[in-house]
Order: C-alpha cells, then sequence, then structure tokens
C-alpha cells in the first residue's frame, strides 16, 4: 500500500448544496487542514438556497427527512409533514454556519478544470463576481459536488430566445427561476376572475414532473388559470392519513425492491419465487391504488398517465392528500392537465404554443420545467473528461450479467437511451478509470430519496478513499470498470425507463427505493456494520431508519484504523 498522503494537502470541494456541504463537514473532521467550498452563488444550498426557493416548493422524500446526523433538523410543520424550501434552506444555513464558517468562497464559478501541467493536483480558472476578475487555482484533489439540477434543459424549439424570436408576448423561463420570476409572473398574468383580456389565458407549464406539480399548484392557488402539458406524469405516494413510521421511514419499501444483491432470506423469498413475486405486485398496486384514491382520481383519468412507481425513480411523495395540492386541484379541474402530449413550438401569432396532437393552446406566459443537464459539461475541458472516464460510455452487449428475480419480469420497454449508454463511475462517486489516483471524486450524483443519508455515507466514503483507509476496492481500473459494466447493466434491468446517460452529474448511479442496501454496500467498503435499523430476522423491516444510527461513523472508522494498524505492526 502506498505511503498516505499528507493531511494538509489542498482539496476543493465544488458546489455547497447537500453534497458539498456535508462532504466538506467530514474531510474536515477527518483532520483534512485545507478543505474549501468553491460555489458560484452567493449563498449556501445550492437548490435548497434562499435565492432559488419558492412558495409551495416541499421535498418529496419518502423517507420525510432530509438532513445530517450531527445536527437534528425541526420536525416539518407544514402540510402533510412535509419539508418546505424555507425548512431546507434555513436547515443548510444554519448547517454551514454551525461547521463552515469562513471554508466557503461564494461568487466563484469554476471552469476549465484540467491535471496541473507541473507538480500534480488539478488547475482550473475561476471566475470571481465581486471583483469580476478570472484567475486559476491548483488544488491537490477534488470533489465535485454541483449537482444535477443547476444547468436547465430546454427543447431549443421552446427556449427564451426563441420565443423571443417569435415575438411571443408572454413571460419564458425555466423552472429553476420561479423563486426569481415570480413577482413578475404574478404582475403579468391577471387572476382568471378579472377583466378577460387575452391576458387572462392560462401560464402553461410545460412537464410532468415534481417542479411541474408545485409551481402548476401554487399559481392555481394565486388564482392564475394553468395548464400542464407533459407526456406523462410523475408518480407519487398519498395517503388520506399519515402512514406509520414503522412503514413510511422503514426498511419496508426498501425489502420490496430488488437490490442488485439480495442479502436477507426475506429478500430472496420476495424476489426470486412466484410466491414473493405475487406480494410484490400486491404491494405496490395497493400503493399505486390507495395513491390515486386519496385524491379520488377515477381509473380513466388522463392523470393515470403516470410512470410506475416500482420501476421508475420519478417518485413524489405527498403525505397526507391535500385539498390544494397538484392532484386535487387537477381532479377538480384548477389545473388542466394535457397528456400524452408535448410542446413542440411557439406559434406565430405571438400568443400560443403549439402541441404535437395539433391543438393550439393560448398561453400568456410559458414555464419549462423540462429537467436539468448535466452540470459537469461546463466545468472540464472535453480531454479531462476523457482523461477522467467521468462521462457515461456506450454500453457493452455482455449478456452475461443475469438476475433471476421473478420481480424483474415483466418490465416496461428498455427506452433506446437507455440501452446505449452505461455510466462510468465506479458506486457513483469515483470514475473506474481514475480509481487508482485517490485524488478525484463526486458526491450527490446519485438518485435517493434519503439523500442527507446517502451523501453523509458516501462523504465518509470519500475521504476514507483519500485518507488511503484500507477499503473494500476495485484493485486495478479494469476490475473497476467491470463492476461498473454489471451494476449499469442491473440498472437498465432494474429502471428500463431511465435514461441515466442524460444527467450523468444527477444519476451517476440509482439507488432509489433500494437505498438502504446502496448505503449497506458503502458501509461494506468501509468494513462497518451494516442494517443499522436493527431488528432480528423477522422485525427488520419495519425498525425505523434514523441518522442517529450513523453519526458515529467517524469514530468507528478511526477505530477500525487503529486496529488494523496495530494488527500490521
Ligand atoms: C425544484 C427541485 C426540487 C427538488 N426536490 C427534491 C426533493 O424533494 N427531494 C430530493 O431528494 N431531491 C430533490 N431535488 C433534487 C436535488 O438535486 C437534491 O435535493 C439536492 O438538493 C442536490 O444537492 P447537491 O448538493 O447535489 O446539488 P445542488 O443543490 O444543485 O448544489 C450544486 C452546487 O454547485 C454549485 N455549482 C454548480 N456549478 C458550479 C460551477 N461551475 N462553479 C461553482 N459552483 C458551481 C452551485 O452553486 C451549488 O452550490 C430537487 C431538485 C429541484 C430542482
Ligand atoms: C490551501 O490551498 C490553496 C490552494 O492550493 C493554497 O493557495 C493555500 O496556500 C493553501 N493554504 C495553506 C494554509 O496551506
Ligand atoms: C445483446 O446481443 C444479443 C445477441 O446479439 C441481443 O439479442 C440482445 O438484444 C443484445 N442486448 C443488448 C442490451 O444490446
Amino acid at each position: 500500500m502506498e505511503p498516505p498522503r499528507p493531511k494538509s494537502e489542498s482539496i476543493a470541494v465544488i458546489g455547497a448544496g447537500i453534497a458539498g456541504l456535508i462532504t466538506a463537514h467530514t474531510l474536515l473532521r477527518d483532520g483534512f487542514s485545507n478543505v474549501t467550498i468553491l460555489t458560484r452563488d452567493l449563498v449556501v444550498g445550492g437548490v435548497w438556497a434562499t435565492d432559488r426557493i419558492y412558495p409551495g416548493l416541499h421535498t418529496n422524500n419518502v423517507h420525510g427527512e432530509y438532513r445530517f446526523s450531527s445536527l437534528a433538523m425541526p420536525a416539518a410543520g407544514g402540510v402533510g409533514a412535509r419539508l418546505t424550501g424555507d425548512d431546507m434552506a434555513n436547515y443548510l444555513e444554519a448547517f454551514a454556519s454551525k461547521f463552515l464558517q469562513g471554508k466557503i468562497e461564494f461568487g466563484v464559478e469554476v471552469s476549465n478544470i484540467r491535471r496541473s501541467s507541473t507538480g500534480g493536483g488539478w488547475q482550473m480558472d475561476i471566475y470571481d463576481r465581486a471583483s469580476d476578475e478570472y484567475k486559476t487555482r491548483t488544488y491537490a484533489r477534488l470533489v465535485v459536488c454541483t449537482g444535477g439540477c443547476s444547468m436547465p434543459r430546454m427543447p431549443a424549439r421552446l427556449n427564451p430566445d426563441t420565443a423571443a424570436a417569435a415575438h411571443f408576448k408572454g413571460l419564458v423561463f425555466h423552472s429553476m427561476d420561479f423563486g426569481r420570476k415570480l413577482q413578475d409572473l404574478m404582475d403579468s398574468v391577471p387572476r382568471c376572475d378579472s377583466a378577460p383580456t387575452h391576458e387572462s389565458a392560462p401560464i402553461v407549464i410545460i412537464g410532468g414532473g415534481k417542479s411541474a406539480q408545485d409551481i402548476s399548484a401554487y399559481v392555481a392557488n394565486e388564482g392564475r388559470k394553468v395548464v400542464v402539458v407533459c407526456p406523462r406524469l410523475d408518480a407519487f405516494t398519498a395517503g388520506r392519513k399519515p402512514l406509520p413510521d414503522f412503514v413510511r421511514k422503514s426498511r419496508l419499501t426498501a425489502l420490496f425492491s430488488p437490490h442488485i444483491h439480495l442479502r436477507t432470506g426475506l429478500e430472496r423469498l420476495l424476489h426470486t419465487t412466484w410466491l414473493g413475486k405475487k406480494l410484490v405486485d400486491f404491494v405496490w398496486h395497493g400503493l399505486e391504488e390507495s395513491s390515486y384514491e386519496a385524491f379520488d382520481i377515477p381509473k380513466a383519468s388522463p392523470l393515470r398517465n403516470a410512470v410506475s412507481p416500482y420501476w421508475h425513480c420519478s417518485i413524489n411523495d405527498e403525505g397526507i392528500a391535500r385539498s390544494n395540492g397538484f392532484h386535487a386541484l387537477a381532479a377538480s379541474g384548477q389545473v388542466e392537465v394535457i397528456t400524452p402530449a408535448h410542446a413542440v413550438c411557439f406559434s406565430d401569432d405571438g400568443r400560443s404554443v403549439v402541441l404535437d396532437n395539433g391543438q393550439v393552446l393560448d398561453a400568456s406566459a410559458v414555464v419549462l420545467a423540462t429537467g436539468y443537464a448535466s452540470s459537469w459539461t461546463s466545468l472540464f475541458k472535453e480531454k479531462t473528461i476523457d482523461e477522467l472516464g467521468l462521462n457515461p460510455h456506450p454500453a457493452q452487449n455482455d449478456t452475461e450479467h443475469r438476475w433471476d428475480y421473478t420481480t424483474l419480469s415483466d418490465p416496461p420497454a428498455l427506452r433506446p437511451e437507455t440501452k446505449a449508454w452505461s455510466s462510468s463511475i465506479y458506486r457513483g462517486l469515483v470514475p473506474a478509470k481514475s480509481i487508482d489516483n485517490r485524488d478525484f471524486a463526486v458526491n450527490g450524483a446519485c438518485v435517493s430519496p434519503n439523500n442527507g443519508y446517502t451523501a453523509e455515507v458516501a462523504s465518509h466514503w470519500i475521504s476514507s478513499y483519500f485518507l488511503g483507509d484500507e477499503m473494500r476496492l476495485p484493485r486495478t481500473p479494469a476490475e473497476a470498470f467491470a463492476e461498473t459494466e454489471r451494476v449499469a447493466a442491473w440498472l437498465k434491468r432494474r429502471h428500463p425507463e431511465v435514461p441515466t446517460a442524460l444527467n450523468p452529474s444527477h444519476t451517476g448511479h440509482m439507488a432509489f427505493w433500494t437505498w438502504p442496501q446502496h448505503v449497506d454496500d458503502l458501509l461494506e467498503d468501509m468494513g462497518l456494520p451494516i442494517m443499522r435499523s436493527g431488528g432480528n430476522a423477522l422485525t427488520w423491516p419495519f425498525k425505523t431508519i434514523d441518522l442517529d444510527e450513523i453519526k458515529n461513523l467517524k469514530i468507528e472508522r478511526d477505530e477500525r484504523r487503529a486496529k488494523l494498524i496495530a494488527r500490521a505492526s
């Protein structure tokens, strides 16, 4: 084993969202002395920054939690016990001011990251907003935490420039700017009970995901006419009553979702037998059905044109069915939903949008809730992306990998974009090609419905990896690549409709319902106990998962390291 590199070596953590904050915190606690967070924003929080959140924004985390173990979060007081954007922004600001004073550089945009030609480490260009200056910096190590939700993706024929060229009269902006444009939008679109000018045409929202749902509900509640146009809606879970913690905050949903390997007898029973499949189907069907019923959504309603909560990972937790939430408003017609349909372009009358079904929709404004592109393309030179092995690679047709799970029979069709590409990032944390270098990692590129928990465990994994701790790691890049390819093949089976390559900085790895199993994989890599919520062979699925169970990870890692060193000498 190589001697450990000095802890005084500089580390840049790029991004001050949840992934960047917890990564820097863990590295500092582990004794790395020169850790700096760089963010182009003026405040912490990323997606949850005070200048980005908007009224009506809630977390959709099925586990109902979104925090780190070292700081308690006030219980969600709001509707359906979901956290609001404000709750999140306040929490992340409190976290940064408690643990990261003086460690964050704000207003600095990073680009052109490349390997340093002299010495080692990473060189990058930094544009400093305050002084309007460009600088070059060098850091020995890098953790990229720029997330997958900061680079808007907009169809070329619908973006604001195209709208201007088509002389479209209303506001057109991406959902990312909703908070900043909200006042202008409310000023320019009158309430539908006031004068029937052409401005009282609806606000058209393009997209069916969480942003489209939150935003359309918000503007409808503000008395504006609104139409949502989308090929399909995100799935959701909801109930008339809150689910008890032993269901919602336990490993129960994880048990009913297959993982790449099945650790327990219960999982093997459920996912590899005929009876197991019956049970699993019954549970998911029940969850889907009871969620629709919570909002009285009829069988034939277009609101049921949604992704499958079992196969997909665009599922939002609504908590308790609220009468002012998207599904209630849509079911009662206060939000009109046109689906399946794509918006194609602006028409030349300057006041409408054309759909692929031929419909021409009057629009007073257009919100593009069309999702996000990878944040990595603007950070790196193409050459560096290749050297690192950061981007997805064309999938190898390796028919060796099979999972004879009964619960993977009858999947939806494999999307061509899903089939064609595979993630190149081992565990969603380090590009397989660069696994030997121990000077580069990514945090936050794994989809998880308990992001605080997964990002925290990942931060320990990254810190151990930088420290040179003894871990379960592939011995060579080729071995890392083979494992990454196997995982990619698995994800194509498990989530055939999710095109991970479209935004690798968000879906470098996916651990949706099975996030507890994924966390166990990371803990095992570090040689630490797994299945921390406890219980015996029958009760473990019902034990509540709590952030407290990982609050001593640093101490556990220190003790293990000391033991291994003592044994070796
Ligand atoms: C509207 C919305 C709602 C969401 N709701 C949920 C939810 O309810 N539950 C959930 O689990 N997930 C949700 N997500 C997904 C979201 O990705 C995660 O919740 C999480 O916030 C991501 O954190 P992150 O730290 O990885 O990235 P981000 O929060 O996006 O942080 C990225 C950071 O990188 C910085 N950055 C980016 N590029 C550069 C650059 N070139 N130079 C310098 N700095 C840079 C940014 O300034 C920012 O500080 C939502 C996303 C959106 C957009
Ligand atoms: C920390 O790292 C930065 C970037 O490489 C460097 O400019 C700075 O001098 C370092 N600080 C210390 C105290 O070593
Ligand atoms: C792999 O190749 C086999 C045989 O040519 C083919 O039937 C199968 O569809 C291919 N699979 C993928 C994922 O490309």
